[in-house]
């Protein structure tokens, strides 16, 4: 039987792109986003059999109810990927623009994670899937909240999987960091290096998923790039950062 997976975030992007990889892999996919419209061309054009949803992640209780429409829509739900997301560009740091970055990238996302872990606890089964960011290794003084929201994403993942394995349930977890890909979250960048497009991104990612792999850096070669963020002293990092 075709796996259900969940995409939150899929009206473009890597979230797109996701959604079309999976189809072409016979996955059933669920596609929520607030751009309705998006969603639908979208589905239209999948191969294999889709659903959407409106949603806004930032109205957490709705978007779980919502949620849960998405599941029963699709008839059920194994995989959730957790990918909806944005930065800011906050110069003069203002907190109704560090606030909806928190309101997406962490609370959304938490809202979003708590529900599919209590129902992947009572079915008895299922992936988690999150889209954080090699941004989530270092600060960034361009958007500090956005890398601090994906540091959280991350460490989230890992306190649940300790968790889960504390509880011997056999649910999945897998947290994706990618680098630079060009989407719409991007395009408007001039200071980018080693870019991918989102279909190598989304290609990567149903692999690291279908290998349930804990965690993966997007494109694999960013993974020089997390060492090296490892390795240097902080304080020359710092230099670098603030350089920019
Ligand atoms: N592009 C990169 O270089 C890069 C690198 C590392 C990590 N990431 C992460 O990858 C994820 C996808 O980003 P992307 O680059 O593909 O950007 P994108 O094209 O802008 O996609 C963002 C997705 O999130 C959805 N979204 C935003 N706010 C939402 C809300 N309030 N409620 C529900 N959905 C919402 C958007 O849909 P609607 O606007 O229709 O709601 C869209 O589908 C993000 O979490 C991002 O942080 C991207």
């Amino acid at each position: 039987m075709a796996k259900k997976a969940i995409i939150i975030g899929a009206s473009t992007g890597i979230g797109k792109a996701l959604a079309e990889e999976m189809s072409q892999a016979d996955y059933e996919v669920g596609l929520a986003a607030r751009s309705l419209d998006k969603l639908e061309a979208i589905s239209k054009n999948l191969p294999g059999k889709s659903s959407f949803i409106e949603m806004d992640v930032t109205r957490f209780d709705d978007a779980q109810k919502q949620l849960e429409k998405l599941i029963a829509q699709l008839g059920g739900m194994d995989i959730i990927v957790l990918n909806a997301g944005l930065t800011n560009n906050n110069k003069t740091f203002e907190w109704e623009s560090e606030k909806y970055v928190i309101d997406v990238n962490i609370t959304g996302f938490s809202a979003m994670l708590n529900f599919a872990y209590h129902y992947f606890q009572e079915q008895g089964s299922g992936h988690i899937v999150s889209i954080s960011s090699v941004a989530s290794l270092l600060p960034n003084p361009g958007s500090a909240v956005y890398n601090a929201s994906k540091a959280f994403v991350s460490l989230y993942m890992e306190g649940i999987r300790l968790k889960l394995i504390h509880k011997n349930a056999p649910i999945h977890l897998t947290d994706i960091k990618p680098g630079f890909v060009l989407t719409p979250l991007t395009e408007s960048r001039k200071d980018m290096f080693w870019v991918c497009g989102p279909e190598l991104a989304a290609r990567q990612i149903l692999s690291a998923i279908e290998k349930k792999e804990k965690m993966v850096y997007v494109p694999k070669r960013w993974i020089v790039v997390a060492a090296l963020i490892r390795m240097l002293p902080k304080r020359i990092i710092q230099f670098l950062l603030i350089r920019k």
